[in-house]
């Protein structure tokens, strides 16, 4: 069985490793952190460096996964208004991919929304990502942008109250 324990934040899972949902604060912890936001959701594309950040997240909540001091997962939270946030960057490294690490981050940052009284969680999915969003509950409700005239996205929506 998958628990997810928000007060200590640690997550057993069944393949007997251990991951621990957590929040960078330290000046490394968020050089890492938006570095691997780079390496998965830009880099590939041709992005330049800096294009990963933006103006909101000063004022987020960031949620990322290590292993053996390593960034492995990564994801944001920002709130749009009294009822809705948003989930943005979910992004987790190639090689640990699968492993239901992207899961156990956005079941952290919907804690963090709960907890906020927020009773939507919204998200722009990739084409690509549109399985593993719905695995964890959300659905689609409308086709959304084009990102880089290539990536199209997908607006996704979960009742946070059910
Ligand atoms: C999409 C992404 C975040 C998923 O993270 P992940 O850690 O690999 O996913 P998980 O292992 O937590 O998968 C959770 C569930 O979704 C399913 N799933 C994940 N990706 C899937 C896919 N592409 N197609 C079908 N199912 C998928 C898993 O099988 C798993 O199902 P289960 O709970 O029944 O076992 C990750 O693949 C990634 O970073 N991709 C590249 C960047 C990206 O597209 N980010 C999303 C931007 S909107």
């Amino acid at each position: 069985m998958l628990v997810t324990n928000f007060q200590e934040e640690v997550v057993p899972v069944p393949n007997s490793n251990i991951f621990i949902v957590s929040e960078p604060s330290s000046a490394l912890d968020f050089e890492t952190y938006y570095h691997l936001r780079f390496d998965v959701l830009r880099k590939p594309w041709g992005q330049p460096k800096g294009s990963e950040i933006d103006e909101t997240d000063s004022t987020s909540i960031h949620a990322f996964i290590k292993i053996n001091n390593e960034v492995v997962a990564v994801a944001r939270l920002h709130f749009i208004d009294h009822s809705v946030a948003q989930i943005r960057y979910m992004g987790v490294d190639p090689n640990q991919q699968g492993k239901g690490l992207g899961k156990l981050v956005i079941a952290y940052l919907e804690g963090k929304a709960i907890e906020n009284n927020k009773k939507i969680m919204i998200l722009h999915a990739r084409e690509t990502a549109i399985k593993f969003y719905e695995n964890c509950g959300y659905k689609i409700k409308e086709k959304s942008y084009l990102m880089w005239n290539q990536i199209q996205h997908f607006l996704m929506e979960k009742d946070l109250e059910k």
